[in-house]
Order: structure tokens, then C-alpha cells, then sequence
């Protein structure tokens, strides 16, 4: 992979990377299009990481289709898919972690402790194995394009982060490559989630700025068709800090089971 991208860059060419664990949906395939239109080279990754995982999540079970993945890569023009084995990638005496401190704690870090380190260890690899000159990500995992954007400038990564707007399904549900959990029914409750958070955001346009106001009407919708809510809260959509006013760009976000599947969503207020 680093021979290649190392090529192309003495050719001159710039390096797209979308970094994936696969089970590719349209959320993933829009940062795939917006990655081939900002660089020659587009590079997708695909690797279910399991650092990022906890122990009693689901590593195992997490859907693979690595033929059907290829297949849509290629579809919109992909030059390289990099799909490295978890062996090569924690190598042997493995023990390096980037622990993003403040943006990682809270929200889903309180609730999957080690998660984030994970995550921004595995980037950070990938980042240096690839090279590229930009990288994309999608805002439907807000706290994790936070985290990335805080250790790329902490660390002074040479790499352009560019955030992408969430993907849904018709009825507002967020494309995840876990919605393939959720039975008939759990499907229809799942749309609860992007129901209440669009509430609250109809309440900030029409001029309600306290938080409290804004998370009792998303709540409304939410706890009566969800199993279980992780949390739900209006953080500051820069530094993820907790919000009491909606006054500067905030996001509303939600973690919640519906039968046994965990989704998360949010949508930005005002
Ligand atoms: P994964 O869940 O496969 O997501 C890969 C990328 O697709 C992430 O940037 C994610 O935010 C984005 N994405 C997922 N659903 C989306 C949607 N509905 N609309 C827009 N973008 C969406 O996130 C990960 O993998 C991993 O944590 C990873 C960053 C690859 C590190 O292992």
C-alpha cells in the first residue's frame, strides 16, 4: 500500500483515503464520490478494527461482504482498496494507543470505554501506511469526526479532514452498515431516533434556545418506541462541550438500543 501511494505521489498525484470496516451502504459510497472528485487517487479501506471494539460487542457478528464492497468501489471509481489483515496492522508487541482526551470523553466514549482510542490509533496507521492528502468522514458518527479533526491538529497530521453530511433512508433513519440487525419491527421503531431529533430542531427554529426545552420534545419521541437510550444530549458542534443555550452551533445526540442493535444518530440545531 505505502509503495503505491508513494508512487503516486512522485507522479504527483493527490491521495483520497475513506476509511471504512465495510459493509459499504450510500452513507459510505457519498464520502467515496466526494473523495473522487477531490483527488487523482481515491484509496478506500476496509478493515473491522478490533481495537476499537469492546469485549462485549460485536466484533464477530459485524456484517462482512468484502465481493459486494469491491464491486461498489469499483462502481464509482475507486483506485485501490486497501483491506489489511488484523495481524499485519497490530503487528507482534503491539502496545501504542492516542488517547484524545477531552473530546472522547462522554456521549458514546462513557459508554465504550477504550472506543475512541481505538479509532484514532487505527486512523493515525492508516494515515501513515496510505499517505494521503485529504480524508473523509461522515458527521453521522459526529463524536468521531471530532476526535480525528482534534489529533490531526494536535499532532500536526498532514492531512486535510473533510466532514460529510449524514446519509438517511427515505423515512429519515441514518444508513449504518448495523441497520441489517433490526427485524421488520425494530426497523419501523428505529425511525424514533431521527423523529426526535428533528423535533427538537423544528422547536430551535422557531426560536427555543434552552436545551432542556429542546431534549424534553426529542425525548418525547424517543423513550416510548426505543428499548434503552445510551444518552441523549445538545453539545457545541466545534469542542462537543455540554450546551445548557443554544447560543453557538449545536448538535443534538442520541445513542439508543432497539432490541439489540445500539444506533446513534444527531442532527446539528440551529
Ligand atoms: P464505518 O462505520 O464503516 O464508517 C466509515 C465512514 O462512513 C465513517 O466516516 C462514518 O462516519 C461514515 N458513515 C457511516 N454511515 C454514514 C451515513 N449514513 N452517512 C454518511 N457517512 C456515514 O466509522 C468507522 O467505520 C470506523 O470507526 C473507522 C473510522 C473506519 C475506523 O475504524
Amino acid at each position: 500500500m505505502s509503495a503505491w501511494s508513494e508512487a503516486a505521489r512522485a507522479r504527483g498525484e493527490s491521495i483520497a483515503l475513506v476509511p471504512t470496516m465495510g459493509a459499504l451502504h450510500a452513507g459510505h459510497l457519498s464520502l467515496l464520490a466526494e473523495g473522487r472528485r477531490c483527488a487523482q487517487k481515491l484509496v478506500l479501506s476496509i478493515f473491522v478494527n478490533p481495537m476499537q471494539f469492546g469485549p462485549h460487542e460485536d466484533l464477530a457478528k459485524y456484517p462482512r461482504d468484502l465481493p459486494g464492497d469491491l464491486a461498489k468501489a469499483a462502481s464509482v471509481g475507486c483506485d485501490m482498496a486497501f483491506v489489511p489483515e488484523a495481524t499485519s496492522v497490530y503487528g507482534h508487541g503491539f502496545q501504542t494507543a492516542i488517547d484524545v482526551r477531552e473530546v472522547s470523553q462522554g456521549l458514546c466514549g462513557a459508554r465504550r470505554p477504550g472506543h475512541f482510542a481505538g479509532v484514532a490509533t487505527v486512523v493515525c496507521k492508516f494515515f501513515n501506511i496510505v499517505r494521503p492528502h485529504s480524508a473523509l468522514f461522515g458527521e453521522k458518527d459526529f463524536q468521531q469526526l471530532a476526535v480525528i479533526r482534534r489529533m490531526v491538529t494536535d499532532l500536526n497530521l498532514p492531512v486535510e479532514v473533510v466532514g460529510l453530511p449524514t446519509v438517511r433512508e427515505p423515512d429519515g433513519l441514518a444508513m449504518s452498515s448495523r441497520n441489517v440487525y433490526l427485524s421488520p419491527s425494530d426497523r419501523q421503531r428505529a425511525k424514533a431516533l431521527h423523529a426526535g431529533l428533528s423535533a427538537a430542531k423544528a422547536l430551535v427554529e422557531k426560536g427555543e434556545l434552552r436545551a432542556s426545552v429542546l431534549l424534553d420534545a426529542a425525548m418525547a419521541e424517543i423513550a416510548a418506541r426505543v428499548d434503552r437510550i445510551d444518552y441523549l444530549e445538545v453539545r457545541a458542534a466545534d469542542d462537543l462541550k455540554p450546551l445548557d443555550l443554544i447560543d453557538r452551533p449545536a448538535v443534538m445526540l442520541v445513542a439508543a438500543f432497539v432490541g439489540g442493535t445500539r444506533l446513534i444518530d444527531n442532527l446539528r440545531l440551529g
